[in-house]
């Protein structure tokens, strides 16, 4: 008895952990998805949008995605926000009520989600919780970033918050050598080259040339993504996604509102989110992100889907490494073979398995806030078919991977249009 009473505080942390588990497994399991839609939504150019505040181009973007879509602003009843580091880069801290009222929603519940890169697909995923939960029935999604108001210098400074200060960023790591590191260690184990890597970006240029929010709307040659101007070795200028400005916005709504707004919503099926040691040093393996292969295995086991029911792909391509590295992850390539399946076309927009059929993060830009959203609203519009010149040929099912940091926070979702 004394024994036991002795390790109480043991077996009952113990058993806590257990139970915790338990339960995170449980909602991994068993939870299904069906009465999340996305019934808008609408991106900003993103760019270096010389003169346009920060609240201009979230406002640009919620307008879009609610009246311009034909969706009163009075319908919507709370607000959920992704944003990034407003304070370093525009001295602007508790942004969801400002960015509301400018954008006419004063009054609205409104919430800032930070999670460094992954705070647009945070917010979503918060967004859809709440429309899943049917505490409310139609609410916004956006994200926003203005990054382009400071040097370079500043901008990179500001991104290192998304590493760990104390065993990274305070020594000068940057996220251009983080990738760089992710780089040399995918090449070391796979033999993935420099040549493999500028192909994800000619691949990138090329379907952002043809997207008229793109931030580079140009096609680069082979040779010019090889120009060896090093960021962070192996990681070159056309390896690395720019420093950009911009916002989006999505409307979710139940089943029964969706009727209200379109004929063709698209359904959020599969919903994942994990998290890994920020710190590089804790891994055991760089050439894989823990966290992306967690939240995808449970948005696939949500919808009831594999890697083999996607049509198409939207990843977290801040480098062209990570691009690679995604398309292991999400499980479409085995480790090893994502640079094999760029090198054969497979990725590319007539492929089979097409990834940032809109030019992804390298070409279209990198507002870090709005990425997430901004994923979202090319699936929506990829599914629909309003896609232009980038449409996927014959989709109706697809996997979206948001990740924040070095892959710390990732979240995955499952979207499939409303009439399949
Ligand atoms: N890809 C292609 N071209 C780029 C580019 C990029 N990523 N970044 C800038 N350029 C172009 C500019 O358009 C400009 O072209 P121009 O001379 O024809 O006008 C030229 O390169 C120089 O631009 P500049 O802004 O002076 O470049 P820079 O040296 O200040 O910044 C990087 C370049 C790569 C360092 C910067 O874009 C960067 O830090 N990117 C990474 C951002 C990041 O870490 N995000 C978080 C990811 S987790």
């Amino acid at each position: 008895m004394v024994t036991f009473i002795n390790n109480a505080p043991f077996i009952i942390v113990f058993i806590a952990v257990f139970m915790a588990r338990a339960t995170v497994e449980e909602v991994d399991s068993t939870l299904p998805l069906t009465n999340t839609n996305i019934v808008s939504a609408a991106q900003t150019k993103f760019g270096a949008l010389q003169g346009v505040t920060l609240r201009e181009m979230f406002s640009e973007a919620v307008d879009k995605a609610t009246i311009h879509a034909g969706i009163p602003k009075k319908d919507i009843q709370a607000a959920f926000i992704g944003s990034f580091i407003p304070e370093m880069l525009v001295h602007q801290g508790h942004t969801a009520p400002l960015l509301l009222d400018f954008a006419g929603l004063k009054g609205l519940p409104a919430t800032r989600h930070e999670d460094a890169c992954a705070s647009g697909a945070t917010a979503l995923r918060a967004a859809i919780m709440a429309i899943e939960s049917g505490f409310y029935d139609t609410v916004l999604v956006a994200g926003v970033e203005k990054m382009t108001s400071v040097s370079t210098n500043k901008a990179t400074e500001a991104l290192a918050a998304a590493a760990d200060d104390q065993f990274e960023s305070s020594i000068g790591l940057t996220f251009p050598g983080v990738f760089g590191i992710a780089a040399v260690a995918h090449m070391q184990k796979y033999g993935t080259t420099e040549e493999d890597m500028a192909l994800v970006s000619v691949k990138a240029h090329k379907n952002a040339a043809t997207n008229p929010l793109a931030q580079f709307q140009k096609e680069i040659t082979l040779e010019k993504a090889m120009t060896p101007r090093y960021v962070a070795w192996p990681l070159k200028l056309f390896d690395c996604s720019p420093i950009s400005d911009g916002a989006a916005a999505l409307v979710l709504t139940s089943n029964e509102k969706a009727k209200q707004y379109t004929d063709l919503p698209v359904k959020i099926i599969g919903t994942g989110q994990a998290s890994a040691s920020m710190n590089l040093c804790d891994r055991s393996d760089l050439t894989s992100f823990s966290a992306s292969v967690d939240a995808s295995r449970q948005a696939y086991k949500m919808a009831g889907l594999e890697p083999k029911d996607m049509d198409f792909a939207v990843v977290h391509d801040c480098f062209t490494i990570a691009e690679i590295i995604a398309s292991e992850d999400i499980g479409f390539f085995k480790p090893g073979e994502g640079a094999k399946a760029v090198r054969d076309g497979i990725t590319a927009l007539d492929g089979d398995k097409p990834i940032n059929p809109m030019g992804g993060l390298k070409a279209v830009g990198h507002p870090v806030g709005a990425t997430g959203v901004k994923q979202a609203v090319v699936v929506y519009r990829e599914l629909i078919g309003d896609a232009g010149p980038n449409q996927v040929a014959n989709n109706d099912t697809a996997i979206m991977h948001n990740f924040g940091g070095t892959g710390a926070t990732c979240v995955v979702n499952i979207m499939r249009r409303a009439d399949i």
